[in-house]
């Protein structure tokens, strides 16, 4: 007979061996995971399908449901998540930008879980750049999302080809450009190519960096820049100027249709994030310096413009097993190393196989010298520097401006806007 210390010993042995074999160990990945982002195809959607299909292979028990939703740097899949995020029905986890998109919205509200054990786990901290952390990181040192890549804002794209045909260089400054938008325009083509209202935001930024200068720009963010400034009027004069050269059409484009313009020989130069390259590579087979060509932006030479797309775990994920393994995964060098080369980014985490110019053709090769050389700051457009309260509404301000062309009154409508949304110190 077993006395009632034996019995005690037989049950921790039980409960011992229950958790060698498994039993109480977490449970293996499973049912449905949804990833909610902005990337439905046009050189957007292979990256993120590449890396979904190996996942799967990992975790044939998880169906990945790609929930994303059509629009160019996310316009409709941004008002989609809130509707949802808002009424209760997060997806397990979605796209967003590191940065103030993140931080002034989402970890605000309390709604994203810190995810610094998976950091911890594979060794992250020491894998990703610390100026990129610092952006997901909240000031108790919770990490609430995983980067996926560095994409550069700032790039001019052109067709060497055509270039050459119409006997014009790349501008180097915002000057250039307006005298070779004049020799263009005898040729009855359009120096720039232009899409709808965010790839405005879009060029706006590239032109006040070109304007301002690293400083300057960064100023714009933290209330040392005034809005007001005649150098800040000038970045919005530049802007109509730039405008005036470009197709009219502007805001029923698409970023890939004013991209493939340039392709086309039918506008000499776009301004667009490096997703371009993607595009232009992964998609329309297209090779660099031979096909395509890119510059630094007018004027920002020697400064690189970034964003990063980045992946979280929202409060109420229903699936959050799957999503830890999702985010385990395309955190690793192996997943950035899938993804990126489509993508048209670099990888973030510095242990990717950057340096194989099989995987990362000259293109990449160019972004990173860049990167690792340049005086980085941060994109508006693309959630890094400002909250959305304060971009959206900028985004307004330059459709008007499309219209009007009122340098002094959009510049005084920011200055306004920064001082509701406490940017202006
Ligand atoms: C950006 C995003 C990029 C790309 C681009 C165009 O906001 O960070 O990854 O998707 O929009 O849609």
């Amino acid at each position: 007979m077993l006395n009632r210390r034996n019995w005690i010993y037989l049950a921790l042995m039980v409960v011992l061996l229950l958790g060698v074999t498994g039993v109480f160990a977490q449970d293996a990945p499973s049912g449905e995971l949804e990833v909610f982002s902005w990337w439905t195809g046009g050189g957007e959607a292979l990256g993120l399908e590449a890396m979904i299909a190996r996942f799967s292979e990992l975790y044939p028990d998880v169906t990945v449901v790609n929930a994303a939703v059509a629009g160019g740097s996310g316009v409709n899949a941004r008002a989609v998540l809130t509707t949802r995020m808002l009424g209760g029905d997060p997806p397990d986890t979605f796209q967003v930008h590191a940065g103030e998109e993140l931080n002034a919205v989402w970890v605000a509200a309390g709604l994203m879980q810190p995810l610094n054990d998976i950091y911890e786990a594979n060794g992250w901290l020491e894998q990703y750049p610390q100026g990129l952390l610092d952006l997901i990181t909240d000031e108790e040192g919770n990490i609430y999302v995983v980067p996926v890549n560095i994409h550069r804002s700032n790039v001019l794209w052109y067709n060497p080809a055509k270039l050459e045909e119409w006997g014009v260089t790349v501008p180097t400054t915002w000057d250039e450009f307006i005298a070779t938008c004049a020799t263009l325009a005898e040729a009855g083509v359009p120096a720039m190519a232009i899409g709808e209202n965010w790839t405005q935001v879009h060029l706006w930024e590239s032109v006040a960096l070109g304007v301002l200068g690293a400083d300057g720009y960064n100023g714009l963010w933290d209330g040392t820049t005034s809005w007001t400034s005649p150098e800040v009027i000038s970045t919005f004069e530049t802007l109509g100027a730039v405008m005036d050269c470009a197709n009219e059409d502007m805001n029923s484009l698409s970023w890939q249709d004013a991209s493939q313009r340039v392709i086309n020989g039918e506008a000499a130069f776009n301004i667009m994030g490096d997703w371009a390259a993607g595009y232009f590579i992964a998609d329309l087979g297209l090779e660099p310096n031979v096909d395509f060509g890119w510059a630094a932006s007018p004027g920002t030479s020697g400064n690189f413009i970034f964003l990063s797309d980045t992946f979280g775990l929202p409060v109420g994920s229903p699936n959050p097993t799957a999503v830890n393994a999702w985010l385990s995964f395309i955190g690793s060098a192996e997943a950035q190393d899938i993804f990126n080369p489509l993508k048209g980014s670099l990888p973030a985490n510095t242990t990717a196989d950057i340096g194989n110019a099989d995987l990362y053709n000259a293109y990449f090769q160019s972004a990173y010298t860049d990167w690792t050389s340049n005086s980085i700051v941060g994109s508006l457009a693309h959630g890094v520097v400002a909250a959305p309260a304060f971009s959206n509404a900028f985004a307004g301000l330059i459709a008007s401006f499309q219209g009007d062309g009122d340098a002094q009154s959009i510049a005084a409508n920011a200055a306004l806007l920064a001082i509701q949304t406490g940017m202006a110190q």
